[in-house]
């Protein structure tokens, strides 16, 4: 792991607690993850310093996490990359290659920090897969501060409503994806407001 902690730790702790810290924190991280030419959002999730995904089964995400065993976490905050890669495809030159203990690792080009982790299926339900992440790099690129905006969460949350109500049509997500829609053009920026046209599209 590189050097960059939210708590850098002191020397006498620092090789051990190398192996386990990462830039993501406790909780759930709403994360673009990226597996071989494919991005979409994801949730790592952080507790007692373990690392895992719940992974829904028929996304190109499971397919290439069970096919070539590794996973990256990619930390951005642009509200159109989340859903164009939550309902569709990234282009190719969206995606760039860090090569990592010898595996060719795809990353979002423009993240401003990544984690990449070695990935392996630690449980399985006819729906979804439990994925136990061991990170093995990450990078810092960028150090950029960003505001909290309830606009940009409103498009997480309404992304996520999205990617569930084209699946099953629920009216009760329908509504949580149009208050949070409202929310995100009260709140946000010009990126929000084309995220939100987009998400629209996608529930129509
Ligand atoms: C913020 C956010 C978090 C998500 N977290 C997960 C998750 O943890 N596990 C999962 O299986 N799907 C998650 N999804 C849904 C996937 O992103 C969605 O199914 C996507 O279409 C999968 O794309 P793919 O087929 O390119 O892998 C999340 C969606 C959003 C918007």
């Amino acid at each position: 792991m590189g050097p960059i902690n939210n708590h850098p730790p002191d020397e006498t702790t620092r090789k051990e607690s190398i192996m386990h810290d990462s830039i993501l924190l406790e909780g759930i991280n709403e994360v673009i993850g990226t597996t071989h030419m494919n991005a979409a959002p994801m949730g790592v999730i952080l507790r007692g310093g373990r690392y895992t995904l719940a992974l829904f089964k028929g996304s190109h995400t499971a397919e290439n996490i069970i096919r070539d065993g590794w996973f990256v976490a990619n930390l951005i905050f642009d509200p159109v990359i989340y859903v164009k890669s939550a309902f569709g495809d990234l282009p190719e030159t969206a995606f760039t290659t860090e090569t990592i203990e010898g595996t060719p690792m795809h990353r979002l080009a423009a993240a401003e920090a990544w984690v990449a982790f070695r990935a392996e299926v630690i449980a399985e339900s006819s729906e979804a897969y439990s994925i136990l992440l061991t990170p093995i790099k990450e990078e810092v690129l960028e150090c950029q501060i960003h505001p909290v905006n309830r606009g940009f969460n409103a498009i997480i949350e309404a992304a996520v409503h999205g990617t569930r109500y084209i699946m099953n049509h629920d009216p009760e997500l329908e509504w949580l994806i149009r208050h949070h829609l409202a929310l995100a053009r009260k709140c946000g920026g010009e990126r929000e407001k084309e995220a939100a046209g987009i998400v629209e599209g996608f529930i129509k």
